[in-house]
């Protein structure tokens, strides 16, 4: 989700303006990525290096947050969406980690869409804590693995990694599940972008040949996993 400030600047908004209208973009995804076959969506909130931001803007995407969590789980649960925080919570603002452990628990039987929502999050850390976690240990298969750098056993690699506003870059983002991600690359700033901006970004997806390393063209499955 990159381009809030950028969209704000641009009409004379203030930042945070920008990242309100970042919110309504959430809601809207959210609501589109189930008819468009989505079956798990992972936003990038906030990264370990958001907090270099000034002191105010970081203290209004934290105030954002804990809205979200306060406001919006009951609609999550009523359109079947799952809500996961993945990320560190130990240097979240006070009560932020008990609303996330709240809002996991209420949604959890929701099964028309798996919401993973990056907050505090760097894909380097994540994989660094797992490896920490196994050092030593034989026998360690990939799917293991995994499984400690997602924080879930079972959960597909990334199928497709959307990056908004121009920028070309991973920036710490799924590192290990993406490996063998499809990327697309819009100039859409993320208050803008929306479910046609969305089927777009599918489209492109499923017009490309994913071959894994190997020749033969393999095929999709239905449900991409972003
Ligand atoms: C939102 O966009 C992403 C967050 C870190 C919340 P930005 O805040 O990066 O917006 P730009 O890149 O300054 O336009
Ligand atoms: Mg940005």
């Amino acid at each position: 989700m990159d381009g809030n400030g950028r969209w704000a600047t641009h009409r004379g908004l203030s930042r945070a303006r920008g990242h309100e209208a970042g919110v309504e973009a959430i809601r809207r995804i959210v609501e589109a990525a189930p008819d468009q076959g989505v079956g798990t969506l992972t936003l990038y909130a906030f990264s370990t290096d958001n907090w270099r931001r000034p002191r105010a803007e970081v203290a209004a995407l934290m105030t954002l947050l804990r809205f979200y969590l306060a406001n919006e789980v009951e609609s999550l649960v009523r359109n079947g969406v799952r809500l996961s925080v993945i990320g560190r919570r130990d240097r979240l603002p006070d009560g932020i980690a008990s609303a996330i452990a709240r809002a996991e628990r209420a949604t959890a039987g929701g099964a028309a869409l798996h919401l993973r929502i990056a907050v505090d999050y760097s894909a380097r850390d994540a994989i660094l804590a797992a490896a920490a976690r196994v050092a030593g240990m034989a026998n360690l298969t990939r799917e293991a693995f995994s499984a400690l750098v997602t924080g879930e056993a079972g959960l597909r690699d990334v199928d497709l990694i959307i990056r908004t506003s121009g920028e070309k870059r991973l920036s710490d983002f799924l590192l290990w599940e993406g490996a063998y991600a499809e990327l697309h690359f819009t100039d859409r700033m993320w208050p803008d972008f929306d479910a046609q901006d969305l089927a777009e970004a599918l489209a492109s997806f499923h017009r490309r040949e994913r071959r894994f390393g190997g020749l033969a063209a393999l095929a999709l499955e239905p449900a991409p996993s972003l």
